[in-house]
């Protein structure tokens, strides 16, 4: 199932409307109380005017026209010019209040739905790619926030215009007025059916616009794969399925929210002709005069305008609705994993890291079973074994961006569960085999918004990890942006400036994942020391699969699906001649074991030797006639 599929699952129950503007209300909106009132003064004003103009057609029509009253046609003229000058400066008000509204809300939506991604587990990350969040955070917010403005300002501003217009055409005749909207009930029927289509159009929107979002995002960070692998016809084909399918939706979704304001104008029709019938003859017959007349037919032609768009407002604040529902969903989304309620201190000091028969897996797939060991505070304890085996995952659940189905971690006696997370993830330094730069400078990506820390300092810290080396010779030096996730810079370099970060975190421990894969011969020594240096003063868990760096280790542990099958000092480990020795062997001894020795020792079966196959192609030549 995709992600987007998924999510049409899950938001199957919809909201009701008015729960959803109860939420955006309490959350929201509420806290904009005074302004939200002014406007909807300015509001009023604006639509009641409306009223007060059809209003003016009597005495215009009956006094200036007919009687000829030269005095009237000044003050019928000086408020009709009044009653737009104060339609003008309402609208204008009411439009700069609540785009002031609006954006703050958007603002105050935007940074909760970050804090809230932020907080929530890898798990939902996996599921829940870039784009996809990019888009939730960026576009439907601007959904909701044009879409509640203009239903805000139908709701408050048509509705005004249409009570005080009725009431002018009521005044006049309450039966024409009867007469005029005696079609609207039948339009109850087909809005309602409308609506539910709009609302269904609207979800599948915003999900192509996360698939599309997604796509994009893939393409951009993945561009040299794109273009390495000649994917970008692939792409542009996928990008294009997906935006004529939009195309396609949107267009629906726009004619269901243009349906009803079509409905209402047919009605509209109905209703002129039979007041023209109904109302036409009482004039002739002198039972009403041509200004009574014109001014209801005024306030009904600007009647049904607001009419119209309140019309539209349900469509609107259907595709709205369809997009609060999803981030009212995120924002009440919860992590899995968090702080224990009542957290308990850390022990005071260095203390030991004890793996306790930890089991985890991924679904279906066992990746930890039954990991245990401890890594003595302050020494080095290395971690090898053959890829997936583990070992970044044991990282992972140290520091909590997991939590293991049973068994127990923990620091000195503490179990990590019962910390509080933030102060957990305190404790350690982590450089890892994806060096992660933000596209800021230098200096930011090293201090990390830490302001505290003094220019010699730094200059230490980049002295140490050999970071001064390349700094020097940087267009801007420290101040040197970096590009997108670290770009500019070449992979090892990365790998200094987050060795550069780690030793100005100066955490009690020190997990380093393959820290020193991305570095040429030279600078690994050179950044080897720096770790070297660093370790003496912590407790160090070191990843590696260059055996060489970790033959120095205090302890060195072999990881082998997801449990710990050896462990020893380098020359203990040596001596049992297994696994370790094993891999020891083919990585440093040219005279190493054949593949076939090391399988012997395994105890694995060995293959039996059979004559080379021909292969398909061969068979395939051998069957055609020579030339
Ligand atoms: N988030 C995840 N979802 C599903 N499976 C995962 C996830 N993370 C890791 N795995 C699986 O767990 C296994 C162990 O992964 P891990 O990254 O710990 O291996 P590793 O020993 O660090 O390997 P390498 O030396 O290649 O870095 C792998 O088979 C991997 O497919
Ligand atoms: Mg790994």
């Amino acid at each position: 199932m995709t992600n987007s599929s998924k999510d049409t699952a899950r938001l199957t129950q919809t909201d009701t409307a008015r729960q959803l503007i109860g939420w955006l209300w309490r959350k929201f909106l509420s806290k904009h109380v005074a302004l939200l009132a002014l406007s909807v003064v300015f509001m009023a004003v604006e639509g009641s005017m409306m009223g007060a103009l059809s209003w003016m057609m009597q005495p215009m029509f009956d006094l200036v026209f007919i009687e000829g009253k030269t005095s009237a046609l000044w003050w019928v003229g000086l408020a009709i010019l009044g009653i737009f000058i104060a339609r003008a400066i309402a609208s204008m008000g009411q439009k700069i209040l609540l785009t002031q509204i609006a954006q703050k809300v958007a603002a105050r939506l935007r940074t909760q739905l970050l804090d809230r991604l932020m907080l929530l587990d890898n798990a939902f990350h996996q599921e829940h790619p870039p784009g996809y969040l990019i888009q939730r955070v960026q576009n439907d917010v601007n959904q909701i926030n044009t879409v509640w403005s203009t239903v805000i300002t139908g709701a408050g501003r048509d509705v005004i215009a249409l009570i005080v217009l009725m009431s002018v055409a009521v005044s006049v005749d309450w039966k024409w007025t009867l007469v005029a909207f005696i079609g609207i009930p039948f339009l109850v029927l087909p809005s309602l059916i409308v609506q539910k289509f709009v609302r269904r159009r609207a979800r599948e929107a915003r999900d192509l616009g996360a698939r599309l979002a997604t796509r994009l995002d893939e393409v951009f960070h993945g561009i040299i794969a794109v273009k390495l692998n000649r994917l970008e016809d692939y792409q542009s084909r996928q990008y294009r399925e997906l935006t004529d399918d939009l195309v396609k939706t949107e267009v629906r979704s726009a004619a269901g929210v243009a349906a009803i304001p079509g409905l209402i104008d047919m009605m509209a029709g109905v209703g002129f002709l039979g007041v023209l019938v109904f109302g036409g003859s009482e004039i002739i017959a002198g039972d009403k005069t041509v200004g009574q007349f014109m001014t209801f037919f005024t306030a009904l032609g600007f009647a049904f305008e607001p009419l119209r768009r309140l019309g539209a407002v349900s469509g609107q604040w259907q595709v709205a609705a369809a997009s609060i529902e999803r981030l009212k969903e995120l924002l009440e989304t919860e992590p899995k994993l968090h702080s224990p309620a009542q957290p308990k201190a850390l022990p005071v000091g260095h203390s030991d890291i004890i793996f306790d028969d930890v089991h985890l897996s991924y679904g279906e797939t066992k990746v930890l079973n039954g990991a245990s060991f401890t890594a003595k505070a302050g020494e080095t304890t290395a971690i090898v074994g053959a890829s997936g085996a583990g070992k970044s995952t044991l990282f992972n659940v140290l520091t909590r961006l997991v939590d293991p189905q049973s068994g127990r971690v923990l620091i000195g006696d503490t179990n990590i569960a019962d910390l509080k997370l933030e102060e957990l993830r305190d404790q350690f330094s982590v450089v890892s085999q994806d060096a992660m730069l933000f596209d800021e400078s230098l200096r930011e990506n090293i201090l990390l918004g830490r302001p505290r820390i003094t220019e010699k300092q730094l200059m230490g810290v980049l002295d140490a990890a050999y970071v001064s080396d390349f700094v020097k010779k940087m267009p801007d030096g420290l101040d040197t942006r970096v590009g997108p996730r670290g770009s500019g810079l070449s992979g090892g370099q990365r790998q200094r400036v987050v060795i550069a970060r780690a030793l100005l975190r100066n955490t009690p421990f020190l997990l380093l994942d393959e820290a020193t894969s991305a570095l040429d011969a030279q600078s690994e020594v050179m950044v080897q020391q720096a770790l070297d240096k660093l370790s003496e003063r912590h407790t160090t868990l070191v990843i590696a699969h260059r055996l060489s760096t970790v033959r120095d280790a205090d302890k060195i542990i072999v990881m082998d699906k997801g449990r710990v099958i050896e462990e020893g000092g380098h020359e203990e480990l040596l001596a049992q001649n297994g696994t370790y020795a094993d891999l020891y062997n083919l990585q440093f001894t040219t005279s190493g074991p054949t593949a076939e020795e090391v399988a012997k020792r395994r105890n694995v079966p060995k293959v039996k030797q059979t004559r080379p196959r021909k292969s398909i192609w061969a068979k395939m030549m051998g069957r055609l006639p020579r030339i």
